[in-house]
């Protein structure tokens, strides 16, 4: 019997208290306590043997190693999180499991799925909302679920739960991708009160850990610095990392972790989760570890002055938390994020991304048409595949000639391009390559026609002055007309204009201003509601024309996320290119994002020599934006030479499993390679970083190869006047064995320095 097995805890409990204390009036406390408790459990057991005790009901999320499961406890018919972890061999044994009851607090140890606020739980609710009568609490009891098969990958679990006093009915719906070991939430809230109802929290994902010690790591940035990594442990109470930048959803922290379990992950070894959230917008984590050293993780959209009103029979849909569980390492848990990604995650994830040459950082606003084809022959010279447009070709009555006018009035400027844009994307095509365009629709320069015709449309207070961030403000995409111009600004600029093959979209600034003429007494919907209003523009620009590439920019990485790079093929990283720096960006979103959606590209940044500068842009979408017509002869060839090296190599790079060796946070280096899913094509990139005088490096262990296949190393990307970079090992052959117990030589020991290694079947 169910309570039985608790009395019988109770009785243990209380024996290992009394041997660890000692104090016999303390003692005889306790056990006089504990006999009342025994006597009514057994009497109330008694009388619910004699109803018919439900039995527990487990339901399983499985993938192909992972498993989370839920159990709707024949107690109190409430759902609970049994397990997630490393899949079980057999989910039955969950229903041994016992349940050790507290002597004060909640009847059992027990973790809700889905906690609510106001009844038992004691602790960060998942959700919390009034009824209409003004009850602030709320009861959730299992209804029912089902399980939707998508294909032999992908299953969604939909779990129904209902409060039995109020109309309101929560689901759980929990997709489980089987093959790349991921899982993704999200939660639906419906119900049918007679008025509105206001919710206050409502997360994406509620995950409940027991573990010894619970170790974070977190990632923040500033412009310029995106990515930082910081590991540490947790301590009793709460920690958050949020964003609040509305906008910007991750200018200065992301919404993506790592969380390791009894101890520090590395590599490859430990068990962690790595979790993200889909949202381009506010968003909060949540770590509350309570006084039985459990962990619960809420994820959601931050419910930071975002109190929501839903009609009746209006559902409410959060976005999706995605995380992955590995028991070895981070290595593991970033290969199933990027195959997630790949196939699921980011538009076009297992296509071919095009290598551009960009204007902005030769010409900046100065420029016209000759510049441009100019720079579209350098394009074509260099064997780049498309040539872009950045900032500056728009607006005539307020031309944008700098930063203070212009954007919202996105016809083409006569002045620079009077032939319009038809006539670039001709010469372009004419050069053979392809033509892609910079935009920021979701801005306003007070000095613009649009300012001018619809202050209505713009975010900004009443009776404040309006607070510029880059002389700009922002479109109040919460408005459907909004919704409507922007989709138009894209879909007119592509309706006219056929030949354009790709598209940067670009977010300049976060919100502030936050009041919006459209929502009236709805304020606070405004965080949520923006978010959900570019989303709508997005998909609707996704429907229309499924496979324009696009790049995500936000002043670099503000808005890296997987809830917008649905819609886009590849991110604007940092407008920080200066290549130390980058070794660090880039690391950074390594964990979470495949390097064929990080744009990286060979710029002026820095004083580093041209071969690091293109080494580093090598590893992830690899692009320029530089003054080729300024290069030296041996620049040119060499440039040449490398891009000519990466088309040969980037299909290992944009598909491959990414192994990080050596990491720049442990060492003066970072070593890093991709292995193709054959095994007989591999890349590895070595940057020495820094060194001191006598220093050495040691061999470093390649990862992820055949051992019984034999390969060949050869350097690539060796300066046209220089010696190779890389150790005598280039041009040898050894077998996969050998490279991954013995190792390699990589890269020279001198500062600043960097090694690219072919290793080929
Ligand atoms: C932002 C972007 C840059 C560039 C400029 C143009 O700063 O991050 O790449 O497009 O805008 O104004």
């Amino acid at each position: 019997m169910f309570f039985s097995n608790q009395s019988l805890y109770i009785c243990v409990n209380y024996k290992i208290k009394i041997n660890r204390k000692y104090n016999p009036f303390q003692a005889m406390k306790k056990l006089l306590f504990s006999i009342i408790l025994i006597c009514t459990i057994s009497s109330f057991s008694m009388g619910l043997s004699q109803t018919g005790q439900l039995p527990d009901v487990f339901i399983t999320v499985g993938t192909l190693n992972t498993d989370l499961v839920y159990k709707v406890s024949g107690r109190d018919g409430k759902l609970y999180q049994s397990y997630l972890g490393s899949k079980l061999l057999n989910t039955s044994t969950l229903s041994k499991v016992s349940i050790i009851p507290l002597y004060y607090g909640p009847p059992v140890a027990e973790h809700l799925a889905y906690a609510t606020f106001g009844t038992d739980n004691l602790f960060e609710p998942a959700i919390r909302m009034t009824h209409n009568d003004g009850n602030p609490s709320l009861e959730l009891k299992y209804v029912s679920h089902n399980i939707e098969k998508q294909d032999a990958n992908v299953t969604i679990t939909h779990i129904l739960l209902k409060d039995p006093e109020y109309p309101v009915e929560v689901t759980l719906n929990i997709k489980a991708f089987s093959a790349e070991d991921v899982i993704e939430q999200w939660v639906e809230i419906v119900h049918k009160e007679a008025k509105p109802l206001t919710i206050y929290n409502y997360a994406s994902s509620m995950l409940h850990f027991d573990a010894s010690k619970y170790w974070l790591t977190q990632f923040h940035s500033k412009w310029g610095e995106e990515m930082k990594m910081k590991e540490s442990e947790l301590t009793s109470g709460i920690k958050i990392i949020d964003s609040k930048l509305g906008a910007w959803a991750t200018m200065y922290q992301s919404p993506g972790f790592f969380l390791s379990l009894n101890e520090k992950s590395d590599e490859n070894n430990g068990e962690l989760i790595a979790g993200t959230l889909a949202w381009s917008g506010n968003f909060q984590l949540l770590f509350e570890l309570d006084e039985k050293n459990s962990l619960r993780v809420i994820s959601g959209i931050n419910p930071f002055a975002s109190e929501y009103t839903i009609q009746p029979g209006k559902p409410f849909k959060t976005p999706s938390f995605i995380f992955t569980f590995s028991n070895h390492g981070k290595g593991l848990a970033s290969r199933n994020l990027h195959r997630w990604a790949a196939n699921y995650g980011l538009m076009d994830g297992t296509k071919e991304r095009l290598p551009l040459l960009n204007m902005w950082e030769s010409t900046v606003y100065e420029f016209d048409e000759k510049r441009l084809t100019d720079i579209m022959d350098d394009t074509k010279k260099l064997g780049l595949e498309l040539f872009l447009i950045d900032d500056g070709w728009f607006g005539n009555k307020y031309p944008r000639n700098n930063d203070s006018s212009g954007i919202g009035d996105w016809q083409v400027n006569t002045a620079k391009l009077p032939n319009g844009l038809g006539y670039q994307i001709k010469e372009a095509n004419n050069r053979g390559i392809k033509f892609g365009i910079w935009i920021e629709p979701e801005m306003v320069n007070p000095r613009s026609e649009l300012y001018k015709s619809h202050p209505d449309w713009i975010l900004k207070l009443p009776n404040r002055p309006e607070h510029y961030f880059r002389n700009q403000l922002m479109l109040d995409l919460s408005n459907p007309k909004v919704q409507e111009f922007v989709f138009n600004v894209v879909d007119g600029m592509v309706t006219t204009n056929p030949g354009i093959a790709y598209i940067k979209w670009d977010c300049n600034r976060m919100m502030t201003n936050p009041y919006s003429v459209y929502l009236k007494d709805k304020q606070s919907h405004l965080y949520i509601d923006y978010v959900n209003g570019l989303y709508s523009v997005l998909d609707r620009i996704h429907q229309k024309y499924p496979h324009l590439p696009m790049m995500l920019c936000a002043s670099g990485g503000g808005r890296v996320d997987y809830g917008a790079l649905r819609y886009f093929t590849e991110f604007w990283a940092s407008d920080n290119s200066e290549p130390l720096s980058r070794i660090y960006i880039q690391w950074g979103y390594s964990y979470f994002f495949p390097a064929i959606s990080v744009c990286n590209h060979v710029t002026a940044w820095g004083k580093t020599s041209l071969k690091f500068k293109t080494d580093v842009a090598m590893m992830g979408n690899m692009g320029y934006d530089l003054r080729i017509n300024k290069m030296t002869e041996n620049d040119l060839k060499f440039s040449q030479n490398a891009v000519a090296n990466y088309k040969r190599i980037r299909d290992v790079i944009w598909h491959g499993d990414l192994y990080r060796l050596i990491s720049p946070y442990e060492e003066h280096r970072a070593v890093l390679m991709y292995v193709n899913s054959e095994k007989n094509k591999a890349v590895l990139f070595a940057y020495t970083l820094n060194s001191r005088l006598f220093e050495t490096f040691n061999r470093v262990r390649l990862q992820g190869l055949d051992p019984d296949k034999t390969y060949k190393i050869q350097e690539i990307n060796v300066p046209v006047d220089g010696a190779p970079s890389g150790p005598s090992e280039s041009g040898k052959s050894y077998t996969g064995d050998y490279l991954m117990k013995i190792g390699l030589n990589v890269g020279s020991v001198s500062p600043v320095t960097s090694s690219v290694f072919e290793i080929t079947e």
